[in-house]
């Protein structure tokens, strides 16, 4: 790391899509001096160290701070190194914790001091939202931007605090902004397995497969989500980071809905299996508050990050379960 490298700061840089982030930046800037904020609380340093080898992108050479970001003093930081860009992605993600205070204490509320200090001192922010903040419209389109602000879990509830925080900041600062909020789909790919059980269904079904398994879904398969691969999530936010992209919140996913039925066949198909669905009735109490459809209308992204998928989502979905269970080979013959 040279010394006179653009600075870049990365909270949640040691989680899923935050360590495929740093990789990448370090990659394409070799020269760059990364800053990693990160708890811990969900991420591990190996998924630095594994995003890293297979985004190709040497050792990782950045400094690594293990402090929440809520009890980190940001402003100096921000406002004394002048970040090229500060990327915040810092989040509680078990999108099943009901506790308010304790998901909005550390979601929401911090992030209020980074929009300012990002501001002062010039610097673009770009953070991570979600389509939870969409709920479930009662749609079968694409969901628009506008559709946002019926959030219905806890965790839709503290990133649409944010995206109410940086509209806001939006608004007032005017041109002067550069602060881009973006709202993830359902992201998959390598990094994800330390998440447990929230790492992605795609990740979930191979795994039971692998073991033989039938892959179980709620009756009858038909439910929708806009799956979007890491590799494009990481690209798209390097993107709105970028000189000439415009302030404003954003959808950032595939563009495309695919049914559950077709993950698994999209598993099998990676896997060379032929495992049939069981099809389970799902719980009363999910009903009303489960995402049975989502997909991210892209038309405003496209035009303002300069920026569009790379990856099908179902091509995707394929090469990543063979790699899965590459990865499960090599570590049963080991
Ligand atoms: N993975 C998805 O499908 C998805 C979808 C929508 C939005 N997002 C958002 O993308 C971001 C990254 O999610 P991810 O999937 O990589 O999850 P993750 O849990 O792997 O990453 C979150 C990281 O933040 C760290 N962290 C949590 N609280 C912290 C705090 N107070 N201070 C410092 N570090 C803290 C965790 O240790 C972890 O490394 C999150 O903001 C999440 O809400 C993810």
């Amino acid at each position: 790391m040279s010394s006179d490298g653009p600075v870049y700061i990365i909270t949640g840089g040691a989680g899923f899509i935050g360590s495929s982030l740093v990789a990448t930046l370090q990659r394409d800037e070799p020269d760059a001096q990364l800053y990693v904020i990160d708890d811990f609380s969900t991420g591990s340093y190996a998924n630095i160290v594994e995003a890293c080898d297979r985004l190709r992108a040497g050792v990782f050479r950045g400094i690594v701070m293990a402090d929440p970001v809520g009890e980190l003093n940001l402003q100096p930081a921000i406002m004394g190194m002048k970040p090229k860009a500060v990327f915040h992605l810092a989040a509680i993600t078990d999108t099943l914790v009901t506790d308010e205070r304790k998901m909005i204490s550390v979601n929401s509320e911090p992030f209020e001091e980074i929009v300012d200090a990002c501001l002062e001192s010039d610097v673009p922010l770009v953070y991570a939202s979600s389509a939870a903040v969409y709920g479930s419209p009662d749609t079968r389109s694409a969901f628009t931007e506008d559709l946002g602000g019926r959030p219905n879990n806890v965790y839709g509830f503290s990133k649409w605090l944010m995206d109410v925080t940086a509209q806001r900041a939006i608004d007032e600062a005017g041109d002067g902004a550069h602060v881009v909020g973006l709202r993830y789909f359902n992201v998959f790919g390598p990094g994800e397995a330390r998440k447990g059980r929230m790492a992605s269904m795609v990740y979930h079904l191979t795994q039971q497969m692998l073991r033989g398994e039938r892959p179980r879904l709620f009756e009858h398969g038909h439910h929708e989500r806009d799956q979007v691969f890491v590799d494009d999530i990481v690209s798209g936010t390097i993107a709105a980071s970028k000189r000439g992209a415009e302030s404003g919140i954003y959808n950032l996913g595939s563009g495309k809905a695919t049914s559950f039925n077709d993950i698994a066949q999209a598993v099998n198909t990676g896997l060379g299996t032929s495992l049939e669905v069981e099809y389970i009735p799902m719980p009363d109490e999910m009903v009303s508050t489960y995402q049975h459809f989502t997909q991210a209308d892209l038309t405003n992204t496209t035009r303002a990050l300069s920026w569009e998928p790379g990856h099908d989502p179902m091509e995707s979905m394929v090469s990543y379960a063979r790699m899965l269970a590459e990865a499960g080979r090599r570590v049963t013959t080991n």
